[in-house]
């Protein structure tokens, strides 16, 4: 049954493979929202979803019925997109423009913080519809935006799940992990969104010294070590990991190779952020990282 949507919007019954069906069976049927738009806009929105964290997670063909729901929306610098308190229904993710955000930190007061500016690729507005909650915060348009509206109905049914329990996953592990204690919890779930997991075998070469880098780790379980060659001999122990520490923040804040191997003690499942995400979430840490690898050179010493 087509139900009354918007001018130009078309709601067409879902016709997915049963793997993806399969997800979602247990809820009342899914009824696609369609918003046409040519393959360049696609494309386009495409390569902003890659950048968002909370999408990270999806399969091709559930990205492909997120974009297919997106819906163009323009703001004019100074607007207010969303006001802090107030219902939602939708979430968004920036095309062009820029936006600030900031929220009353104390209650009584009728004064909001500035916590931080979206840029292209940024997705904001998901918590009310991940908690069914009122708007945490308040966005203005700092900047004539272009933003892509994702609807309540097709986050429920396509990104709530996976978004949501990869934040609750991650949520004690991140919060017990010292590097990023000084992160706000908001900032942390954007962590848990960007966060892929692997398992190495004990024995097995987690990083290679002179290799390229691309990720950032934190370890979940397990015991590792670092071993590095201090000119030119074997190469030694130089440091030792347990859960909770992190490792290959050298090579994606220097742009060098690997400076240590790294390697599994024990079976070691870790967290890895890619470099994008490492510097757009971790980029405040960067004086504790540096503080942290000065320590490095003692160890180059002894
Ligand atoms: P929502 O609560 O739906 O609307 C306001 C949005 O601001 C919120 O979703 C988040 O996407 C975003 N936001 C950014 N930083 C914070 C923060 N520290 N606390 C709450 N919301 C935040
Ligand atoms: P990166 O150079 O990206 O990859 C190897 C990692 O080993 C490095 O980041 C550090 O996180 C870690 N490491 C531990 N001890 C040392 C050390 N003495 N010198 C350099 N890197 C070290």
């Amino acid at each position: 049954m087509v139900q009354a949507q918007p001018a130009g919007t078309v709601n067409k019954r879902i016709s997915v493979s049963a793997e993806v069906f399969g997800k979602y069976n247990k809820k009342e049927e899914f009824v696609a929202h369609v918003v046409p738009k040519t393959d360049e806009i696609k494309t386009k929105i495409s390569a902003r979803l890659a950048m968002a964290f909370m999408f990270k997670a999806l399969a091709e063909e559930e990205l492909n019925i997120v974009i297919d729901a997106m819906e163009e929306k323009k703001f004019q610098a100074g607007e207010t997109v969303i006001n802090e308190g107030e219902a939602g229904s939708v979430l968004f993710v920036v095309e062009e423009g820029s936006l600030d955000c900031s929220k009353r930190l104390d209650p009584n007061s009728q004064e909001a913080t500035l916590l931080k500016t979206y840029q292209p690729g940024d997705a904001f507005g998901e918590l009310a519809l991940l908690y069914n909650a009122p708007r945490a915060a308040t966005i203005i348009a700092k900047t004539a935006v272009s933003l892509w509206q994702l609807d309540r109905n097709t986050f429920t049914h396509i990104v709530k799940d996976a978004a949501k329990n990869k934040r609750d996953r991650y949520e004690d592990f991140l919060s017990s992990v010292p590097i990023l204690q000084s992160i706000d919890h908001y900032e942390r779930s954007k962590v848990a969104d960007a966060i892929k997991e692997s398992t190495f075998a004990a024995g097995s070469q987690i990083l290679t010294e002179g290799a390229d880098g691309s990720d950032f780790y934190i370890i979940i379980s397990g015991e590792a070590i670092a071993t590095k060659s201090l000119n030119g001999a074997a190469p030694t122990q130089v440091k030792a990991y347990g859960p909770s520490d992190y490792f290959g923040e050298r090579a994606l804040l220097l742009s060098e190779p690997r400076a240590a191997n790294v390697i599994a003690q024990t079976e070691v499942k870790v967290a890895t952020i890619d470099r994008d995400s490492f510097q757009r979430l971790l980029g405040p840490l960067d004086t504790i990282l540096q503080r942290n690898m000065d320590q490095y050179m003692t160890h180059a010493i002894q």
